[in-house]
């Protein structure tokens, strides 16, 4: 049965070259993800462990209040809140509310919940709280208001207070990669479909998210090219402190490794510094990203 389920991977991989990319992208029709996506995330054990951990080094959150902004399906949610005093719950996926109502009423610890069905980039909190969760992250938080909604989200924190995740950092290469005409970008599913590295991995940029005032990345600077070829694309990886002692370097389920295209390319030679001028807003759009090549 494994055999025969490794096979039809195997027989299938150029066509799920893009799956995840489709799995990832925002539906208007259900609005937000893809039900696949929300099974993907509840069912990714690395990245919830990351958080459980997260949780864990921070003494379960016993007594504490708490605000989680992005609820889902509520597999982090369940993993603290037999312990805390009292939790706010913020998601604005209306396609949610049915299934979150009936999933708080099984537990025992369903009256210290307060849902909250509203945009967390504007809601508003009764009190302030010991910590907020909010896992709506992207790679480069990109795609997604991680870095608006903790902006707003960090108002409310009591001093000494703290968010999950609290540090965020980026990375490239510059690549060769075989990437359809029609697409922008897509996350890697298959290590079949990572490009050819031309670079070593560079740090493009670190957000921690009690701190940063910016919406969005400037960046101009060289790296050294390690091999001849034509580069086309950016491998991006984005890391995660959850909380100091837990990290995430991301999986299929979220902040894959990308592969976004420049926008241009441009020859190199192994020994070669290539200039890039990097930009992007914070929650735009992945696909806003420009990154000149000279
Ligand atoms: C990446 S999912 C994570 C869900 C859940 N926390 C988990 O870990 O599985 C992010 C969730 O945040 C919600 N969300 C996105 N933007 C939001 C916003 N501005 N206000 C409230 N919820 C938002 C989405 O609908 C989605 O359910």
């Amino acid at each position: 049965m494994q055999d025969k389920l490794f096979e039809d991977i195997i027989d299938n991989y150029d066509t799920l070259k893009y799956s995840l990319l489709k799995a990832q992208t925002f539906d208007e029709s259900h609005y937000g993800f893809p039900e696949i996506y929300y099974k993907i995330m509840e069912t990714d054990k690395q990245r919830v462990d990351a958080f459980h951990k997260a949780f864990t080094l921070n003494n379960n959150f016993k007594g504490a209040t708490v605000c989680e902004v992005g609820v889902g399906t509520l597999p982090l949610t369940k993993l603290y809140m037999p312990y805390v005093k009292k939790a706010y719950l913020i998601e604005n996926n209306p396609d949610l509310v049915p299934f979150i109502n009936k999933e708080i009423a099984k537990h025992p610890w369903a009256d210290k919940v307060e849902v909250i069905y509203a945009d967390a980039l504007t809601v508003n909190l009764p009190e302030k709280v010991d910590f907020v969760v909010g896992e709506l992250m992207s790679i480069y938080c990109a795609n997604e208001f991680q870095v608006q909604i903790f902006q707003h989200m960090r108002t409310f924190l009591k001093p000494g207070g703290k968010l999950f995740p609290n540090r965020i950092v980026n990375f490239a290469r510059l690549c060769e990669a075989e990437i359809d005409a029609e697409i922008h970008h897509y996350p890697v599913n298959f290590t079949r479909h990572q490009p050819m590295f031309l670079t070593q991995q560079f740090l493009v940029n670190e957000i921690e998210l009690l701190k940063e005032k910016k919406q969005g990345v400037r960046l101009s600077f060289s790296v050294p090219v390690l091999f001849s070829g034509t580069v086309n694309a950016l491998y991006l990886e984005s890391y995660v402190e959850v909380t100091e002692g837990s990290n995430f370097t991301g999986t299929d389920s979220l902040m894959p490794p990308t592969v976004l295209k420049t926008t241009n390319t441009q020859e190199v030679k192994a020994g070669d510094l290539v200039h890039i001028d990097f930009s992007f807003d914070y929650g735009s759009s992945l696909d806003e990203i420009s990154c000149v090549l000279s």
